[in-house]
């Protein structure tokens, strides 16, 4: 779908999804120290929002300005206007700044395969040494009996994928697996992956012989 389509899909009054946030999203967040993140194409805000209300200052992306601007709105009532910012982009050509962030969330990004890496790859180079990345979508496997999600398997992930667009990108895998969530319409699956941003090697100064 293309940046009008996600418009028009969010524009009514009624969120498309949750206010919640993603509940892979909370778990995997929940304990972490907070500090910088960046959510990765954010749609209505649920997680860059619930990260702010945690304590974290988040920069929400996403090509959909109906969508944005639904989180941002949410986002003052809430009274964390002031912890999010809102930027209009589509992903494939953007960049976050290098290194700057503790945290980054890609959460049900559905693009190509060669898209999806270009931006998971970029993504991770914001985040700094230690920092942590949390990706779920819904999983190729969802076409065999899970409910909702893209039918179209070329942009639905698989945790071979994700480990492998994660590692070529310099982190460590910590958790890639299939996952299943419950929805009242039955289970859906979804990879969910943690990774974190490696320490650069300490310099073991000049070696005298
Ligand atoms: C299924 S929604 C998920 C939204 C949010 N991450 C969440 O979990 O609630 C997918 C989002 O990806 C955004 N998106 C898709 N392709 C994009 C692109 N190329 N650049 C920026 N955003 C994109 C859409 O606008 C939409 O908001």
């Amino acid at each position: 779908m293309d940046a009008a389509s996600w418009d028009d899909r969010y524009a009514g009054s009624e969120l498309v999804w949750s206010a919640e946030p993603n509940r892979f999203v909370e778990a995997e967040t929940a304990s972490l120290a907070p500090g910088r993140a960046l959510d990765v194409a954010a749609g209505e805000g649920r997680n860059a929002i619930w990260l702010a209300q945690q304590g974290w200052t988040v920069s929400a992306v996403d090509f959909s300005q109906v969508g944005l601007e639904k989180g941002e709105h949410a986002a003052q009532a809430l009274g964390v206007g002031g912890r999010v910012e809102w930027t209009c982009a589509d992903v494939r050509a953007w960049s976050p700044p290098a290194s700057a962030y503790d945290l980054v969330v890609v959460a049900y990004l559905h693009l190509v395969a060669e898209d999806l890496a270009k931006v998971v790859t970029r993504a991770a180079a914001g985040l700094r040494p230690g920092g942590r990345l949390v990706g779920v979508g819904h999983d190729l496997v969802n076409l065999r009996g899970g409910v909702g999600g893209p039918q179209d398997p070329a942009v639905l992930w698989t945790p071979g994928q994700l480990r492998s667009l994660l590692t070529n990108s310099g982190l460590a895998v910590d958790t890639c697996s299939t996952v299943e969530r419950s929805t009242p319409a039955g289970a859906a699956y979804d990879t969910l992956v943690t990774a974190t941003a490696r320490e650069p090697l300490e310099d073991p100064g000049p070696s005298y012989s």
